[in-house]
């Protein structure tokens, strides 16, 4: 196995995708569902949830966002929106990560000492299980970037796709070939960021 490290730095937000994808796609679907599961959450309260839109469903996805946004957006700006959001319809699939709302409820009632801290770690889950499902992508030489349209498009998805009322969608990570990788990234000043003790 590749040095963990390496995998991680592998995983970035490649927005150049078209839909031939390196893998199959039943492979990416196992893959995905594998990264999830595997995910840590709250109490194990396993809350995350994944659509996965292929073909004619991503293009529909893509038609609505873009059909919600555009009375939303500045005139001007619009053009722009709809170039980014034709470029992730050219992706071969997006997948839709939800929070599963009905567990959060539950746990706080359960446990109300910790009733603030669920709906928190719910969206620190949802973060650890998307970051996880790109990365094990990004590993098979899959590329991703993640995007959030919610809640613009929530409403819509959950009637079109017959989502449950308790899946709030978190994010949009869409899914395909390279085209072209991403450039160089910055990074901070580790004196700015870390602090170390007593080593
Ligand atoms: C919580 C979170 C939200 C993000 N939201 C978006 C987004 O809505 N649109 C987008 O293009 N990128 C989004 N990104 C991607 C970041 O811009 C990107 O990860 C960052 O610039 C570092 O680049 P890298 O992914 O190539 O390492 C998000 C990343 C995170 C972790």
């Amino acid at each position: 196995m590749r040095n963990f490290l390496d995998i991680l730095a592998k995983r970035r937000s490649i927005y150049a995708l078209n839909d031939q994808l390196p893998i199959s796609d039943n492979e990416v679907e196992k893959v995905v569902k594998q990264a999830v599961r595997l995910s840590p959450s709250a109490f194990n309260s396993q809350t995350s949830r994944v659509a996965f839109l292929w073909k004619k469903e991503k293009e529909k996805f893509w038609a609505y966002v873009k059909e919600l946004l555009q009375p939303l957006t500045p005139k001007e700006a619009f053009p722009n929106t709809q170039k980014k959001l034709a470029s992730f319809a050219k992706a071969a699939l997006v997948c839709l990560f939800f929070e599963d709302v009905d567990i959060v409820a539950s746990l706080q009632k359960q446990f109300s000492l910790y009733a603030d801290n669920f709906p928190i770690w719910s969206e620190q889950s949802s973060g650890i299980a998307t970051v996880n499902a790109w990365t094990a992508l990004a590993e098979r030489g899959v590329a991703c970037n993640l995007q959030h349209y919610n809640p613009v498009v929530d409403e819509k998805a959950a009637k079109e796709w017959h989502f449950p009322s308790n899946w709030k969608l978190r994010g949009q990570l869409v899914v395909g070939g390279m085209i072209a990788p991403a450039g160089e990234k910055e990074f901070m000043a580790d004196e700015k960021r870390f602090k170390s003790f007593g080593i």
